[in-house]
C-alpha cells in the first residue's frame, strides 16, 4: 500500500479499494497473492494479517492479479452495492483464470463471505475458498486443503480471540501511519446494519497484547497509529493492574510508547463515550484532534427506529463535553438517508442537527436494505429519488462545512505527518492533526518525520503550505 492512499477517507458510498501492498515485488522463487480489500478500516487491518500469515509459507503480495497464484477478495457487506461489487470483480477473475492462469487459486474473505458463505461457491464456482473474518489465521491449513483434495474449503467461524492469539507476532508494515484493531464486533444491533451478523459479538484485545504489536510498529518506523474497533470505544479489557480498562486508560498507555507520536480512534458509538475517554481527549497530547463520532439521524423519531440508543440531545451534550475537554477538535460523522419512516421533517431535522454541530468531515449514505435485519422488513420504505434528492441536499450543505473548515486553517501552522512524495516534483504529501491531505514543497529527507507547515491554500479536500521556519 503505497502511504498516501493508507488514509485516503472512503468516497462516499464508494469503499475503498485498496491492495495491500502493491509495491512489495515477489522475488522470483515465490509464490504470489493479491490480496484486494473493500471496506472499512478493520478489512484494511485484516488484509495487512492476511500478508504476514502468508509470508512464512512463501507467498509475497504482489499489487495485480496478473500473476498471482492466490487472489484474495476482502469483501464489504455494508451496503448492497459494496456487496454487489464482489460478484463483478470475480466475474473478471474468472476470465483472467481460465485464459491466463488456470491453477491460480480463489479466496473470498470478509463480511460477504461471512454474510452468504457458501452461497458464493454455488454464484461464483472459480471461488476455491470462503472464509470469514474471524479465521485468518488458518489460511495456510486452508490454502494446502483446497491443493490437496482441489476441493473447496468454507470456514466461517466465529473466534475472535483465538485469532489474535494465533496471528503472527510480527507485522509487516510499510509506511509511518498503521491501523491496530484493538476491538471486533458489535452488539448494537442498528436496525439498518449488517456488522453484528458479520463480525460477531464485542471483543476486545488484551492490553499486553496491543501494547507488544504497538512497540512492533514503532520499530519499523511507525509514528501514527490509529486503533480500531467497529465500536472502539466499548474497549474494555483487564489491565496489567488488574482493573477493566477502558479505551481512554488504553489511550494513555500506548501514548508511553516512545516513537509513537501520533495517535487516533475510530469508529466511536456515542453510547460508549465515557467521562475518562473525554478527559483523556483533553489531556492527551499525542492524541489527535479529530473525532468521527456517527449519529445517523437527527429526528429522534428516526434515531429509535434505526435503535441508536440515543437521542439528539443526547449526542449534542456530548458533543459539547468534548468541545468543552478540546476546544479545537474537528468533527466527523457519518449519515443515513431515507430510512424507513423518514418524512422530509425528519429529514429536516437532520439538517439542522449538521447546522447545529458543524462538522470538518462526514461520510453520508442512502439507506441500503439489508437482507436480515429488522429495517428491510420495515414499513414505508422511501423511494429511491426521494433517497437521492436528501442525500444531494445533505451533502451540499456538508461539502460546504468541510470546505469552510479547511478555509478556516489558512494562516495557522500545522503539523503535518510526511507520509511521501507529492504528485509534483519537489511536493511532499502529509496529513495534518485533522486528517487532511496536506502538500507542500519540501526535501525527500522529511519523509516520514512531522513537520510544521503553515496553510496557505485550502480546498473542499486538501490544504497547500509552506515549510514554517
Ligand atoms: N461501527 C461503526 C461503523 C458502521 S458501518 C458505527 O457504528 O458507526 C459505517 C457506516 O455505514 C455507518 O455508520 C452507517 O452510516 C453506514 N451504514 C451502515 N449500514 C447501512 C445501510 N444499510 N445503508 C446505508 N448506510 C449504512
Ligand atoms: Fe452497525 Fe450500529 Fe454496530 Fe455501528 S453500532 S456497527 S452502525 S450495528
Ligand atoms: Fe464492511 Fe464489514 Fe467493515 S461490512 S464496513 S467490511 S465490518
Amino acid at each position: 500500500m503505497s502511504p498516501h492512499e493508507k488514509n485516503v477517507a472512503r468516497d462516499v458510498d464508494t469503499p475503498a479499494i485498496i491492495a495491500a501492498k502493491p509495491d512489495v515485488i515477489a522475488p522470483a522463487n515465490t509464490k504470489k497473492v493479491f490480496i484486494k480489500t473493500y471496506g472499512c478500516q478493520m478489512n484494511v487491518y485484516d488484509s495487512e494479517r492476511m500478508a504476514d500469515v502468508l509470508a512464512p509459507i512463501g507467498y509475497a503480495p504482489v499489487d495485480t492479479p496478473d500473476h498471482a497464484d492466490l487472489v484474495i477478495l476482502n469483501t464489504c457487506h455494508i451496503r448492497e452495492k459494496a456487496a454487489e461489487k464482489v460478484y463483478s470483480e470475480l466475474g473478471r477473475i474468472r476470465k483472467h483464470k481460465e485464459q491466463n492462469k488456470p491453477d491460480m487459486k480463489v479466496a473470498v474473505a470478509g463480511c460477504v463471505a461471512q454474510a452468504e458463505g457458501a452461497e458464493i461457491m454455488r454464484r461464483a464456482p472459480v471461488v476455491d475458498m470462503v472464509l470469514g473474518p474471524q479465521t485468518y489465521h488458518k489460511l495456510p491449513e486452508m490454502i494446502a486443503k483446497v491443493h490437496r483434495s482441489s476441493g473447496e474449503v468454507l470456514e466461517t467461524e466465529f473466534d475472535t480471540i483465538e485469532k489474535f492469539d494465533q496471528l503472527p507476532k510480527h507485522r509487516s508494515v510499510k509506511g509511518f501511519s498503521a491501523f491496530l484493531t484493538v476491538q471486533e464486533g458489535c452488539d448494537k444491533f442498528c436496525t439498518f446494519c449488517v456488522v453484528p451478523y458479520t463480525r460477531g459479538a464485542e471483543v476486545s484485545r488484551n492490553v499486553q497484547q496491543i501494547v507488544d504489536e504497538a512497540r512492533g510498529l514503532a520499530a519499523q518506523g511507525v509514528r501514527e497509529i490509529t486503533l480500531i474497533g467497529q465500536n472502539v470505544n466499548a474497549y474494555i479489557a483487564e489491565g496489567p493492574d488488574g482493573t477493566q480498562w477502558g479505551l481512554g486508560q488504553l489511550i494513555r498507555h500506548v501514548a508511553l510508547i516512545g516513537g509513537i507520536d501520533r495517535i487516533r480512534f475510530t469508529t466511536s458509538h456515542p453510547r460508549d463515550m465515557d467521562d475518562e475517554l473525554i478527559r483523556v481527549i483533553g489531556e492527551e497530547p499525542k492524541l489527535m484532534p479529530y473525532l468521527h463520532l456517527p449519529i445517523q439521524s437527527g429526528s429522534n423519531k428516526i434515531l429509535r427506529a434505526m435503535n441508536r440508543d440515543h437521542t439528539y440531545d443526547h449526542y449534542k451534550q456530548l458533543i459539547a463535553k468534548i468541545r468543552t475537554a478540546r476546544p479545537e477538535i474537528a468533527l466527523s460523522g457519518d449519515f443515513i438517508v431515507g430510512f424507513p419512516g423518514e418524512t422530509e421533517l425528519d429529514f429536516e431535522e437532520t439538517m439542522r442537527c449538521v447546522e447545529e454541530i458543524g462538522y470538518a468531515s462526514s461520510f453520508s449514505f442512502k439507506y441500503s436494505i439489508r437482507p436480515g435485519t429488522p429495517g428491510a422488513s420495515m414499513h414505508r420504505q422511501v423511494d429511491e429519488d426521494v433517497k437521492q434528492d436528501r442525500l444531494v441536499r445533505l451533502q451540499e450543505l456538508l461539502y460546504t462545512q468541510q470546505e469552510a473548515h479547511n478555509k478556516s486553517l489558512i494562516g495557522k501552522t500545522l503539523s503535518v505527518l510526511v507520509e511521501g512524495a507529492g504528485r509534483k516534483g519537489g511536493q511532499l504529501f502529509g496529513r495534518s492533526p485533522y486528517l487532511t491531505g496536506t502538500h507542500f514543497d519540501g526535501p525527500e529527507n522529511l519523509i516520514g518525520q512531522i513537520v510544521d507547515v503553515t496553510i496557505t491554500e485550502a480546498g473542499r479536500n486538501s490544504l497547500v503550505g509552506v515549510l514554517a521556519r
